[in-house]
């Protein structure tokens, strides 16, 4: 069954939640869109400036990108889930402090399990250390993942790219060559139930954490 209630029901625990400060500042809470059986599913940052006006994720200059770079891949906004490691925007865009990651923690570890992507997509550093706390951005974006029965793509976030020339190219190279991986895993094969295992290289255990 499609877990469809669960996330409706996490959208309204969001939009009421006070675990943080964030609350106070917060025009709309971000809970995040997409199918609940998504295979795909993005992980960015936090809200900005038009998606704390809109309640929607990704809206702004850095979501028009991220649409570019997901034609790229070879997918539709539309058949993805977005979302965020924290759901309510930051004043001033500054950085999400370790608290406030901490206070939205559970609601993403429970939109992963009610949507159980096949593949999840990290957009910068802070959904990136979710999966892999000690790696560098630099040294792994674009590269394929396998964490259990997932693969976890990270990727330099849309809006960096944005800011550094340099890295549009890269993140725009990292996302085309994705789309054979795409092809091969994600639309070719039906939706899997969740199944935990244990992570492939052992050595990574140590960096995961109990969701995964
Ligand atoms: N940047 C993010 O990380 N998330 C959004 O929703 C918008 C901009």
């Amino acid at each position: 069954m499609i877990p469809e209630d669960t996330l409706a029901q996490l959208a309204h625990k969001i939009a009421a939640c006070q675990l943080c400060t964030l609350y106070a500042t917060r025009k709309f809470a971000v809970p995040g869109e997409g199918p609940a059986d998504a295979q795909v599913m993005l992980i960015g940052e936090g809200p900005g400036f038009y998606e704390n006006e809109q309640g929607k994720p990704f809206v702004g200059a850095a979501g028009n990108f991220l649409n570019e770079l997901l034609a790229k891949a070879g997918l539709n906004r539309d058949e993805v889930f977005i979302t965020n490691v924290v759901k309510c925007r930051p004043p001033d865009n500054r950085d999400p402090l370790p608290e406030e990651l901490a206070s939205c923690r559970d609601y993403l570890e429970n939109q992963i399990a009610a949507i159980n992507p096949k593949l999840i997509i990290t957009l910068g550093r802070f959904s990136l250390a979710v999966f892999f706390p000690m790696a560098r951005i630099g040294a792994v974006h674009g590269q394929i993942k396998k964490v259990n029965n997932r693969l976890v793509v990270p990727m330099y976030h849309p809006a960096a790219a944005l800011h550094q020339p340099a890295l549009k190219s890269t993140v725009e190279r990292d996302f085309a060559h994705l789309s054979d991986t795409i092809k091969q895993n994600i639309a070719a094969r039906p939706a899997q139930p969740h199944k935990p295992a244990e992570p492939e290289d052992p050595a990574e255990s140590a960096t995961q954490l109990s969701l995964f």
